[in-house]
């Protein structure tokens, strides 16, 4: 595989890339908010970002402010090497989840549009890669009971886990907060680590395919842990520059390893497309 960046404006440039042999992709873990529903209360409402969500908003920890007040030294290592590299991502080490990305913001329009026809309420909802966590709360918001998924651990601690519990009224916070689960790690790990019963209604996932030498493990994932009637929602761009990954490189995966089917139910006309694929079985 070459090198590559990864960016939202489809400009062509270069990261340090690692072959696939040499990362050691991370073993999953839960991570429970017991800390984080503590320090809730702490948290600077100057901080936080509305996104208007039809009758609701969503709110989310700026970005800009998590990562100058971030304390885990580890990630901010690699926050720098990323930076340093003009990145938005270290291969194996930091897969970008602190940052909001363009087609999250696609995927939760369509989801709002299509609110009659794609329901929530009790339903066992999966966000996959979901880094500051929006699809997952607006999912959370109508009802389903949501695992959220995303490769490292510190997003998960110092954004997704704070982004979900901003969203809940104290009163409720207790129980509704047993709606969700967080989980780290890869995605084979993840896939291994979940419960052996454990599948989803609907699995959501933004910009998670720009790299192809993860496309089985995602569609294995998606093949074990999708129900039989259920359907993923995957955001991402037609082309990610550099890298080879993009939505056509990811159906024609799909259709290689059979028994998946994948139609595009919403797309930009803009030269560098955006996405949205429906899988089902
Ligand atoms: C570009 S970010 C997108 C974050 C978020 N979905 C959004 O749209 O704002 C890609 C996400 O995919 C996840 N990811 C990438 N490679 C992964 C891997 N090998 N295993 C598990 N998760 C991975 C990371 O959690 C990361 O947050």
């Amino acid at each position: 595989m070459t090198d590559f960046r990864f960016n939202f404006s489809g400009a062509e440039s270069e990261v340090e890339h690692k072959d696939d042999e040499e990362i050691s992709w991370l073993a999953s873990e839960e991570v429970k908010p017991d800390k984080q529903i503590k320090e809730v209360d702490e948290i600077n409402l100057l901080y936080l970002a509305l996104l208007p969500c039809h009758e609701t908003v969503i709110r989310h920890i700026m970005p800009t402010k998590i990562i100058a007040e971030l304390k885990n030294k580890e990630l901010q290592n690699v926050l720098n090497t990323a930076e340093k590299e003009h990145s938005d991502l270290v291969t194996g080490k930091y897969e970008g989840g602190l940052k909001i990305w363009e087609c999250t913001y696609d995927l939760l329009q369509y989801l709002m549009h299509n609110k009659d026809i794609i329901e929530f309420q009790d339903k066992n909802v999966l966000d996959l890669g979901c880094g500051a966590g929006i699809l997952g709360i607006y999912a959370l918001q109508n009802g389903a009971n949501v695992t959220f998924q995303d490769y490292n651990k510190e997003v998960l601690e110092n954004v997704t886990i704070p982004n979900v519990l901003v969203n809940i009224e104290e009163k409720f916070r207790e129980k509704e907060i047993k709606r969700c689960k967080f989980y780290s790690g890869d995605w084979t790990h993840f896939n291994n680590f979940l419960p052996n019963n454990e599948q989803f209604d609907i699995i959501l996932s933004s910009e998670t395919i720009y790299n192809e030498s993860n496309y089985v493990k995602i569609i294995t994932l998606f093949k074990n842990r999708l129900n039989n009637n259920g359907s993923v929602f995957l955001a991402a761009k037609s082309v990610y520059f550099g890298v080879g990954g993009g939505t056509k490189q990811f159906e024609n995966t799909l259709e290689k390893y059979g028994s998946l089917k994948s139609n595009v139910c919403w797309k930009t006309e803009t030269p560098i497309l955006r996405q949205i694929l429906k899988i089902t079985k």
